[in-house]
């Protein structure tokens, strides 16, 4: 005979009536796809936002909103919600602010797929968006001129580590009666907090490092939109929805934040001092060493700390790059991705600016020989070992 409590009527987790957690230290994960409803008052009252509480997971859940929370308070957000990727917080933005009809304007130096969604899925949905330079100092005289609705800007631009002067585009953005929103995933809010120098809007990838455990997706958003809702809603009906499971993750990341990234920038400066000396290196793009373009911008914007990104340009080409990442495979892998625990190197060309023309990364001073790499938290004696001998090889 069955005994009773193992009845597959008493397993089901329908039949639970209790899940009280009496003040667990360590925040619970709720990965429940759907909540019991009073009635169908209360269920719609929570569905229409007029009343807290959860329904069904896509219209938002208590690990996102916990993690949300947190963010906010960093970049000093009055609303924002996280998603199911950094692109998905980017597209959240764009249906968010603007619509068919609308010219954008989107930095030249940003992340290869930025490009994709702004310019390439933008023009399909109508928007007009125009590639600008916001190193260019003519540029923001042009901005009332085109009726610019939305300028979109890399904090530290990806891969090349340009400074974008935030409070110089927030002003020029309002003065046109546009917004400006900064993706600060190269900088994470430790290093800089975009709405605090003015700008609209700010996003975050949380894959990066943020969590920093190459263990998830998840990306942010963070606006100084009174309420919620209109993104919440927009989460939702465009299936946008950060997983339950993402959002405990990339909060337990986010606890070590700040002493991850302390040390990997004290790292990123030492290997870029290190390998703008190196024969093999033709030179070395790091916001941290005096002669980059933006040094005494990221200087005052930064607070002295530069980033946990050193891009580097071989003299040899492809052929060369390819020596030294199987070279160093072992220790440092070739990861397309950064912000992770460890050292890892990525190769723009051949990953994230693959879709570029030939042309266009020449533009942007990309070449087979360039390479991203992203400081963990090691000892910069080691990476710098590890590089010296993967140099050897090309
Ligand atoms: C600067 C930047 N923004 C956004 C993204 C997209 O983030 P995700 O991969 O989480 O969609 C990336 C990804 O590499 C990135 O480097």
């Amino acid at each position: 005979m069955t005994p009773e409590s193992s009845r597959p009527d008493d397993l089901c987790a329908a039949s639970l009536k209790r899940f009280a957690l009496d003040s667990p230290h360590a925040p619970p994960l709720v990965p429940s796809s759907v909540w019991r409803c009073d009635d169908p008052d209360q269920a719609e009252a929570v569905l229409g936002g007029e009343r807290p509480g959860y329904v069904y997971q896509r219209d938002g859940h208590p690990n996102a909103d916990w993690l949300v929370e947190k963010l906010n308070a960093l970049h000093g957000a009055a609303s924002g919600a996280v998603t199911a990727s950094g692109m998905a917080a980017l597209a959240l933005a764009l249906v968010s602010f603007t619509k068919p009809g609308d010219s954008v304007w989107l930095s030249l130096h940003v992340y290869g797929k930025t490009l994709q969604l702004l310019y390439g899925e933008g023009r399909r949905w109508g928007l007009r968006t125009e590639l600008f330079d916001p190193w260019d100092p003519q540029s923001a005289r042009r901005l009332e001129k085109h009726g610019v609705k939305l300028i979109v800007l890399e904090s530290i631009s990806n891969p090349r580590l340009r400074v974008a002067d935030v409070a110089f585009w927030a002003e020029a953005a309002h003065q046109a009666g546009a917004r400006l929103l900064i993706d600060n995933t190269l900088a994470s809010p430790v290093l800089f907090r975009p709405l605090e120098w003015g700008a609209d809007l700010v996003v975050e990838s949380l894959t990066k490092v943020i969590n920093g455990h190459s263990d998830l997706t998840l990306g942010y958003l963070g606006t100084q939109q009174e309420s919620t809702e209109p993104l919440r809603q927009l989460c939702s009906t465009w299936g946008w929805t950060a997983s339950p499971w993402d959002c405990w993750l990339a909060l337990r990341g986010l606890g070590t934040l700040s002493v991850r990234l302390e040390r990997a920038v004290t790292n990123a400066l030492h290997i870029a001092r290190w390998l703008a000396l190196h024969p093999k290196v033709r030179s070395v793009d790091y916001p941290g060493l005096p002669h980059h373009p933006d040094h005494s911008l990221a200087q005052r914007q930064f607070g002295g700390r530069f980033g946990t990104l050193v891009t580097f340009h071989l003299w040899g080409d492809r052929a060369a790059a390819t020596r030294l990442i199987r070279a160093v495979s072992e220790a440092i892998p070739f990861c397309p991705s950064l912000g992770e625990l460890s050292t890892t190197l990525s190769h723009p060309e051949s990953t994230s600016h693959r879709a570029m023309s030939g042309a266009q990364r020449a533009a942007l001073g990309i070449t087979g020989g360039t390479i991203r790499l992203s400081c963990g938290i090691e000892s910069a004696e080691w990476i710098e070992r590890q590089l010296a001998a993967g140099l050897e090889a090309v």
